[in-house]
């Protein structure tokens, strides 16, 4: 493996329209985090850079629904994000923003270098317009019909409804969400990078080059670039963004996929004058943390763009994670189902290493993963509580109860002593070595492994019988014991370092070097340790409960306000309401239909008759809770066929907030039959 001279590592700037949730942590800076404490700890030299992407559309839209500026959108998000990382322990050595001075000369400038070298391609295309608002709208901004569902909230990107991928031209009624007005086709003109060029050095580089890089970043590489690369636009029609410092470019700005990986050089600039050495020597090794969903921009795009530039380094590795979900569902910012950290913080203070050691414990580092609250509690419980605590607790205590606390003297060690204390340095290897391929879960395994060697040596050597007939041994085995801690307090470092810190302090031996990993002799006997506490303390079921319930509780509120009542439909007359038969029914019997999620076969009591009826419920309702209930049916509906049961009536129902269908009944009983009008 190629020895570099420096590290300059990146971890994606998060947009500032929203707090960082534990899928940005698990995916992104908590493995970085890993990285760069282990680089610095092996005393490397390292620049971390971050900082709070802060353009981009999804921020402008934000600052219209709530009446407020762009910017006071992202200074308020900033200034959240930032602390909450500071919170956890992230060790960014900058955290800067984009819309810094720093950034907008950074990235005007690359955009003027690339202009002036011919790098771009212009070209008109026709875009929507709003012709009252007076401005070009983003996909974003316009909503209309979806084609393939119907639903009339539709964006010009995306339906989320049905989930497809739209373009703003399929939309059927557009209107614009500026003005409400229908938006017209007009010419507008942009900037491409045209990465068709770049192809083969891009196919070189890392299809021959970095066969090593992670299979889904290889692979979803590998995709973009057999199915060919087309010219990108890098500026957009807005008002919110760094504007394209060239003539005749009024009204636009920099596309935020082109200038937030900027952002990356300007964090450095902002943090070292001598940023150029981290930029722009070979011997430096560039790393990118990112989520999968960043993997073009930093693996294709961006290379690309340093590339036309000219003088700068490329990426050596770009360790893209999957997604975490939460509860088995998709953690989402617009319903609500998520982990923010700044809530976090406030809710479990002095819990920030559990969520540290869940979240890389659990990494979503081959595939996509799942955070729970009760895996949360059962890690902490076992793992945090009764491996590593236990160990330590046990070292720390016995030495306190049997020589207040001074380290006692090793006499020889027994083959067993030498047994155990001959996996230190191996363990450390592995550690290393996991960490150095961007394997943090197993990194983390290998630490851990160390608390579970030292609890393994105590009890096997059970110091607390030995005492009473070999006090002589007792010493050599606390010896080793409280060395295995020593031990353990630098391997934890990189992943729990507020645990670290405690337990450092506990030793009261300052702070121990990466290079004393593996060792066996790290504390000299005579030594006088600090005062005991726990690293870890037992969770509770009352505070799962209540963090399942908050989540439960956001997701309800956030349905409840977003359910749209819809207008009133078209008048119809008395005599047309007349026509709908609408009698009071009793459920007599119900069944699943075989082989559907949806439906359940009612037997129902009209009081005309028993009749069949196929009803949507099944998944609202289980057969048994329908039996002898009366409800409202629509009985001169025109019968139709479902899944060979002939249906005659509809059972009347409302949907509520969260989706769930509701029977209707009489407040008080009547006799099946009853007419309803
Ligand atoms: O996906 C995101 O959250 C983006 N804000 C990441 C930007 S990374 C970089 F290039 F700045
Ligand atoms: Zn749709």
């Amino acid at each position: 493996m190629k020895e570099f001279k420096r590290y300059l590592i990146t971890s994606a700037l998060p947009y500032a329209n929203g707090p960082v949730h534990i899928g940005h942590l698990a995916g992104v800076y908590v493995p970085a985090d890993i990285y760069v404490r282990y680089l610095r700890l092996r005393g490397k030299d390292v620049v971390w850079v971050c900082g709070s992407d802060e353009h981009g559309v999804p921020i402008t839209i934000k600052a219209r629904n709530e009446g407020v500026s762009p910017q006071d959108i992202v200074d308020k998000y900033h200034n959240i994000i930032k602390e909450s990382f500071a919170g956890l322990g992230i060790s960014f050595d900058i955290y800067s923003r984009t819309t810094s001075p720093t950034h907008y000369k950074t990235a005007s400038d690359f955009f003027r270098t690339l202009y002036e070298k011919g790098e771009f391609i212009e070209q008109t295309s026709q875009q929507y317009y709003d012709e009252e608002a007076k401005t070009f709208l983003a996909d974003r901004y316009i909503m209309g019909t979806c084609p393939h569902c119907q639903n009339d909230r539709a964006y010009g990107d995306q339906c989320e409804k049905c989930g497809s991928t739209l373009s703003p031209t399929e939309l059927l009624n557009p209107r614009s969400m500026i003005s409400g007005s229908q938006p017209v086709m007009k010419e507008t003109k942009h900037w491409y990078l045209p990465l068709d060029k770049h192809e083969p050095f891009l196919r070189e580089w890392i299809l021959e080059n970095h066969k090593e890089w992670k299979q889904n970043v290889y692979g979803q590489c590998k995709s973009w670039l057999d199915s060919g690369l087309q010219p990108r636009a890098v500026s957009r029609d807005l008002s919110w963004g760094i504007p394209v410092p060239v003539e005749g470019a009024e009204g636009k700005v920099l596309y935020v996929w082109f200038d937030a990986p900027i952002g990356y050089i300007s964090a450095t600039k902002d943090l070292t004058p001598d940023w150029e050495k981290y930029w722009k020597d070979e011997e430096t090794k560039m790393v990118h943390f990112i989520g999968k969903d960043n993997i073009v921009f930093h693996c294709i795009v961006f290379p690309a763009m340093l590339k036309a530039h000219g003088g700068y380094i490329l990426p050596e590795n770009v360790p893209a994670n999957e997604f975490l979900n939460l509860e088995n569902d998709k953690i989402s910012t617009s319903q609500n189902w998520a982990v923010w950290l700044n809530e976090y913080l406030e809710e479990m203070p002095g819990k920030e290493d559990v969520l540290r050691y869940v979240l890389c414990a659990n990494a979503p580092e081959t595939k996509d993963n799942d955070f729970t609250w009760k895996d949360y509690q059962a890690r902490n419980n076992n793992e945090l509580v009764a491996v590593l605590g236990n160990f330590v607790n046990r070292a720390l205590v016995l030495t306190n109860k049997y020589y207040e606390g001074v380290v006692p003297e090793c006499g020889e060690l027994t083959d067993f002593d030498k047994e155990i204390l001959a996996e230190l340095p191996a363990l450390k290897k592995e550690l290393e070595n996991n960490i150095e391929t961007y394997h943090f879960r197993e990194a983390l395994k290998d630490a851990m492994n160390i608390a579970r060697l030292g609890n393994k040596y105590l009890a096997d050597t059970e110091p607390w019988k030995v005492v009473k007939t070999d006090p002589e041994r007792v010493k050599t085995i606390m010896n080793v014991a409280l060395q295995i801690t020593a031990n353990v307090a630098i391997a934890i470092e990189p992943f729990m370092p507020f645990s670290a810190e405690k337990l450092l302090k506990m030793l009261d031996c300052g702070k121990l070097e990466w290079e004393k990993l593996g060792e066996q002799d790290i504390i000299k006997a005579g030594h006088k340790l600090g005062k005991a506490e726990l690293l870890f303390e037992k969770i509770e079921d009352s505070v799962i409960e209540a963090q399942l319930k908050k989540l439960e509780d956001a997701k309800a509120a956030k349905l409840a306000a977003a359910a749209v009542v819809e207008p009133q439909k078209e008048t119809v007359s008395f005599d047309d309401f007349q026509k709908m038969d609408i009698r009071v029914s009793t459920i007599l019997a119900a069944e699943k239909v075989a082989k559907t999620k949806k439906l359940l076969k009612l037997t129902v009591d009209t009081g005309i008759d028993k009749r069949e009826i196929v009803s949507g419920i099944a998944e609202h309702y289980s057969p048994e809770e329908l039996v002898g209930k009366q409800v409202l049916v629509l009985v001169n509906l025109a019968p139709r066929e479902l899944k060979g049961i002939e249906s005659r009536g509809m059972i009347l129902m409302a949907e509520d907030a969260t989706g769930k269908l509701v029977l209707l009944s009489p407040a008080d009983k009547v006799k099946s039959g009853s007419q309803v009008g």
